[in-house]
């Protein structure tokens, strides 16, 4: 039988993150696909912090990331580049993950030259066009676009069926995010940075990176932040800062010279995985946080208005604080004053996945592509 040509298109450090345990998976079946990686590099140190990890070398690297890049940038950069690697390449299939700029110009590259798109994590929605800006509508086209759609959880696929998307063409398969989570987080772990291993506070991990959170909403976390501490003098701070300057410049401004905050550079995912198995609590507008947090008996309060992962927060361990000042500290000082509230939240939970995820995904394209006999089973959080 003809080999079928998968090509994987990311960019940034979360896509990476959750493509490389279906990229890994994909090259245990050589005889049946071609398994291609091309990278926009919308995030560069980000991105490679992650193919270094997973020993993953991408066969195309268009380097597009500019310092301070607007959607446009990552939009007609990642385009242009794309149509000539489709050009050169002529994929089958191109697989795309999530809802960033790159996943949904790489979806509206492969339709451009008529390549089918299978898209990993398909089918989150918060109904809000605005809200997180612009991934909402990035996955939505995305699902426009695609033939395959690896929905992550039951309400993923309804999210999907609602907008008229063909049952059939809908897998439901778990996150890979919790694949890549188990094969990173070990008990005996030891950082490399040794202040890691010698924390003894109660540890309070923070990321934040929303583009609709720059600005105003971001300088109100941050002043939570200033008036949990002044309360909890045994409590710190760890805070790898993303890479965006917008980011940069309000955190140093707000946070700078606190002295129980360690504003750090992001860390690999390695280490920010034990990290948080080692965290009190995390305060994060991050997606993938929110996924492997619960995983790991977390409790996360996020910093934003909307979630597109509605599971957790049913489970408990999630809760939505927004970006009000008063009401994260109100949520924060709640928890790290009271032991029964706090375990409330801190129940190990999997609603994103089994750590099987990858294996349905390639399943179902194996069975897509006629090399097996039977679809992958479904993925059920119960
Ligand atoms: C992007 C995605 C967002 C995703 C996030 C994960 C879009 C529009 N946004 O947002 O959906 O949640 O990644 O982190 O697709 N930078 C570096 N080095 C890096 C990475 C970023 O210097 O390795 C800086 C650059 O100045 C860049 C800026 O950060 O211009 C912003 O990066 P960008 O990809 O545009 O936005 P993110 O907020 O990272
Ligand atoms: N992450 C990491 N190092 C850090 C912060 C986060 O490896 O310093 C990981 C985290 O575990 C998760 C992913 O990056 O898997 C989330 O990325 P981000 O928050 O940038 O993007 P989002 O998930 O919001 O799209």
């Amino acid at each position: 039988m003809k080999k079928i040509k998968v090509m994987a298109v990311f960019g940034t450090r979360p896509e990476a993150i959750k493509m490389a345990p279906v990229i890994l998976e994909l090259r245990k079946f050589p005889a049946e696909f071609e398994t291609t990686v091309a990278v926009t590099a919308q995030h560069r140190e980000m991105l490679d912090q992650v193919l270094a990890l997973f020993k993953i070398q991408p066969d195309f690297d268009l380097n597009i990331m500019l310092a301070g890049q607007t959607l446009f940038d990552i939009t007609s950069r990642a385009l242009l580049g794309l149509n000539e690697i489709l050009s050169e390449v002529k994929p089958d299939i191109v697989l795309v993950h999530g809802d960033t700029t790159t996943t949904f110009t790489g979806a509206l590259a492969a339709f451009y030259h008529q390549i089918a798109v299978g898209h990993v994590e398909a089918g989150l929605r918060t109904g809000n066009k605005f809200s997180p800006f612009p991934e909402e509508i990035n996955r939505k086209l995305t699902s426009a676009l695609a033939d395959l759609n690896f929905a992550p959880t039951e309400t993923a696929r309804e999210n999907l069926l609602r907008e008229g998307v063909s049952a059939e063409k809908i897998f439901v398969t778990g996150n890979t995010v919790i694949d890549a989570l188990q094969q990173t987080v070990r008990a005996d772990f030891t950082f490399a940075d040794n202040f890691l291993n010698e924390l003894r506070s109660r540890v309070i991990l923070v990321t934040t990176h929303r583009r609709e959170n720059l600005g105003e909403p971001m300088r109100n976390v941050y002043r939570a932040l200033k008036k949990i501490l002044a309360d909890f003098p045994d409590a710190e701070i760890i805070f790898p800062v993303h890479k965006n300057p917008k980011v940069r410049e309000i955190v140093s401004a707000e946070l700078g010279n606190v002295a129980q905050v360690h504003l750090i550079e992001p860390l690999d995912y390695e280490p920010f995985a034990n990290l948080m198995s080692r965290a009190t609590l995390i305060l994060t507008d991050s997606g993938g946080v929110q996924e492997e947090a619960p995983a790991l008996g977390k409790p996360v309060l996020v910093l934003r208005e909307t979630t597109e992962r509605p599971e957790a927060v049913s489970a408990g361990t999630v809760k939505l604080v927004g970006t009000d000042t008063d009401k994260i500290y109100g949520a924060a000082k709640l928890l790290l004053n009271d032991a029964g509230e706090y375990q409330k939240m801190a129940n190990a939970v999997n609603p994103y996945g089994d750590g099987k995820a990858a294996r349905r995904i390639v399943q179902a394209l194996r069975w897509h592509y006629r090399f097996y006999s039977q679809p992958p089973e479904t993925f059920s959080a119960n």
